[in-house]
């Protein structure tokens, strides 16, 4: 045979050759092969509920939008506590065995009529609203485990001093120690975060979120760990970094959640299709992530949670109006590259 139809054969047969970095069997999935909880969002849980696609790959569910406070008390004097049970519910039905409680404290998606109350009467509120949260948690984790609960997200700017929301105006800082009190008591198998993004881009932003979880150990009340966002990009932050922020936030003492997980493909809008180049750089950060999360030790791993199903789901191509494909599933709800380079990783 002339020696260039054998390169060419040869050629040919390497470029059909498939990655075994980013392929993977069809029938294993991520919570049967993590040694740490995997978890996905809620929106999904409201297209497909019931038919447990989602609870198939993910084993916690974390509540996405449905247990936001303009979503909970639409109106000053009614509870829409209601919610919880629906979601436990689902979620049960759905096959999830832990449900992960997003967000109860937060200056975002709160009613119309809520930053207009006068100090005295939000501080109320807020310790009525804390205390039936609490309270519907425990009655309905009868469906399914509540594993940890978001007692209050995004409390910092970037620069690390807290941020003036209402709440910090009413109350100062205290509204942050007011509300995990509220919690400590729970079954200490509710494991208590403070939740935030960009910590493992932003070190003094890191620093603030740990001086703030010291602050409230020393004053008493109980948090047990910091969910990380981890809302990032196939370009920052580095694995160094993110793995220096592991290494923080354990060696202070707290639980690390990867709380709201998703990788963008085109953060500068200048991508127009998911290519496979973009897809391996994917692959590698999300294997990365998952790979560094498993080093950690047992004690301070609760999960890893991605924000998100599907990339039809995804927040990110609604907020920013621009294409991306930032998850685990495509579209079709099939395993992306990132997918089994996570499992393949956690499966060595
Ligand atoms: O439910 C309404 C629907 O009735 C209406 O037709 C539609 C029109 O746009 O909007 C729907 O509400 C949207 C809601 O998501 C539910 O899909 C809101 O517009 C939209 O703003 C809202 O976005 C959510 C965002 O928080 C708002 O802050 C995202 O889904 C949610 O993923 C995102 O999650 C946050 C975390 O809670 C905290 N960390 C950051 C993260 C990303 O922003």
């Amino acid at each position: 045979m002339p020696r260039y139809v054998f390169a060419s054969i040869l050629i040919v047969l390497l470029s059909c050759q498939k990655d075994q970095r980013t392929t993977c069997d069809s029938n294993l999935f991520l919570r049967d092969v993590a040694p740490f909880s995997v978890g996905t969002t809620d929106d999904n849980i409201l297209v497909t509920w019931g038919d447990q696609t989602s609870g198939k790959h993910f084993n916690r569910i974390s509540t996405e939008n449905i247990l936001k406070m303009e979503n909970m008390m639409p109106r000053k004097d009614s509870f829409n506590f209601w919610r919880i049970a629906w979601m436990a519910r689902e979620a049960m039905n759905s096959k999830f065995t832990e449900l992960h409680a997003h967000p109860v404290i937060w200056h975002n998606q709160i009613p119309d009529w809520l930053p207009q109350l006068p100090p005295d009467e939000l501080k109320d509120l807020m310790l009525k609203y804390c205390n039936a949260y609490r309270g519907n948690l425990e009655a309905y984790s009868q469906f399914v485990a509540i594993t940890g609960i978001d007692v209050v997200n995004e409390a910092l700017n970037e620069d690390g001093s807290l941020r003036r929301s209402f709440w910090y105006e009413a109350m100062g800082r205290d509204y942050i120690r007011l509300a995990f009190q509220e919690f400590s008591g729970m079954n200490p198998e509710t494991k208590l975060f403070y939740n935030d993004y960009n910590l493992a881009l932003n070190p003094k932003k890191l620093d603030a979120a740990l001086d703030l979880c010291d602050w409230l150990r020393s004053a008493g009340v109980r948090i047990d760990g910091i969910g990380m966002q981890m809302h990032i990009d196939i370009h920052e932050p580095s694995q160094v970094d993110i793995a220096a922020a592991f290494q923080k936030i354990i060696d202070r003492g707290y639980m690390v959640h990867v709380s709201e997980l998703d990788v963008s493909i085109n953060p500068r809008n200048t991508e127009t299709s998911a290519t496979p180049a973009l897809l391996s750089k994917q692959a590698d950060v999300y294997a990365g992530i998952f790979r560094l999360y498993n080093q950690l030790p047992k004690k301070y791993r609760y999960g890893i949670t991605v924000w998100g199903y599907s990339d039809a789901e995804s927040w990110i191509q609604n907020k920013y109006q621009r294409f991306d494909a930032p998850l685990l599933l495509d579209v079709a709800g099939m395993k992306k590259p990132a997918y089994c380079a996570c499992l393949n990783t956690l499966n060595k």
